[in-house]
């Protein structure tokens, strides 16, 4: 096989291309936020089971139609699922079902606090509901983590019928919903299903929420709703590690939504993405055929599933050598599973390449599968 001699093409980080960040507005947000706040925006933040900034937390309220004392913010919502893995996974060898696949940071989270973590897969359609009404048969978990909207790895969408499912097992089983829904507003085609938190109206859906794909990651403003005594444990918890996240962004964040920034800024992206995702999908049916999970209509990605006779690694080796930078789909799981051999999950990020680009990448995708694999969608 070739070695590639041209520019590496990037199918791996999920960043916002930097076009996506208003960064005068912010500039002028940060500008008036010490205008009127002066100093004490360096000051150290309010202690004692603080929530974060009463300013924000009432503008997420309305977001969300929430009451402001189940908001606790967090530094980046990241932060805000460590917390909660922290309060919610406290027996001898907790459980936590994800997406299989899923956000890779978000199974490491909960490895780490030494869940069991086990995959359930996902379907054009989200989940396998059915897969986990089975599981549920043997065991209840005490945490299922979902990426609802246009999900990081897969871009599939949870459909309002199986988001209605899911919440009446949630009740039935009594287990927790972690939602989490980085991307929600980020949709180029249809109109999007209710969130989990609006179906179920209970502490049974904890929503997990982020401004870095809708205004700037760098901020780093995520938060988490919840019910107010879960958000007071979530604050106790972030103070006894890093008091509250800073003041600064936290009061920057304010004003973007409270002046329409935000809802602005996700107008904008949404113009601008929309024509990579099309151009994406087109050029992976092209040159891919039926390995796309589902159209994704939003977000950032398009996964695919492929039949393949070779390991992962090599795979991913011979990728590189035709200058395409992969990310080894097995990292998306779960990782005391075993990938079934044959099978190659790979996640194709569009958000950041121009059309040109992702079509370039596709066809040195295609060269890598052509020289050794036999294609096979999963939605036929
Ligand atoms: C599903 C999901 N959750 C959380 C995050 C992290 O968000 P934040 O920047 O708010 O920590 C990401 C980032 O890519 C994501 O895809």
């Amino acid at each position: 096989m070739s070695e590639h001699t041209g520019r590496v093409l990037r199918f791996s980080r999920g960043i916002p291309p930097i076009e996506a960040i208003p960064g005068d507005r912010l500039a002028e947000q940060v500008r008036a936020v010490l205008d009127e706040f002066g100093p004490t925006m360096f000051q150290y933040p309010p202690i004692g089971s603080y929530l974060g900034d009463p300013a924000l937390r009432e503008q997420l309220a309305k977001a969300h139609n929430a009451d402001p004392d189940h908001i606790v913010v967090t530094t980046g919502s990241l932060q805000a699922l460590d917390l909660l893995a922290t309060r919610l996974l406290t027996g001898d060898s907790p459980l936590v079902y994800v997406e299989g696949p899923t956000y890779d940071r978000a199974a490491r989270i909960f490895e780490r606090h030494g869940a069991r973590v086990s995959s359930i897969p996902v379907e054009s359609d989200g989940m396998d509901i059915g897969r986990l009404r089975d599981r549920l048969r043997d065991e209840v978990p005490d945490v299922l983590y979902t990426i609802p909207d246009f999900q990081n790895p897969s871009g599939v969408t949870l459909s309002g019928e199986k988001r209605r499912e899911l919440v009446e097992l949630a009740e039935v089983y009594g287990f927790t919903v972690l939602e989490d829904i980085p991307y929600r507003r980020i949709r180029f085609h249809g109109t999007p299903p209710p969130g989990l938190g609006e179906i179920a109206g209970s502490a049974r859906v904890i929503t997990i929420g982020s401004l870095s794909k809708v205004l700037s990651p760098g901020l780093r403003v995520g938060y988490a709703v919840s019910d107010g005594d879960t958000a007071r444990t979530l604050a106790t918890l972030s103070e006894g590690v890093y008091l509250s996240p800073v003041p600064l962004c936290q009061a920057v964040a304010a004003r973007c939504l409270r002046l329409g920034i935000v809802d602005e800024n996700v107008a904008r992206i949404v113009d601008l993405l929309r024509p990579r995702h099309d151009a994406a999908e087109a050029a992976v049916r092209a040159m891919i055929g039926d390995a796309m999970l589902a159209v994704p209509g939003g977000g950032y990605y398009i996964g695919v599933r492929l039949s393949v006779d070779e390991d992962e690694q090599s795979f991913i080796d011979r990728a590189s050598r035709e200058g395409l930078a992969l990310i080894p789909g097995s990292a998306f799981y779960p990782r005391a599973e075993r990938r079934p051999p044959g099978e190659l999950f790979l996640r194709l990020p569009f958000q950041s390449l121009t059309p040109d680009e992702f079509e370039a990448g596709v066809g040195r995708l295609s060269t890598v599968i052509s020289a050794r694999t036999r294609l096979e969608g999963v939605n036929r």
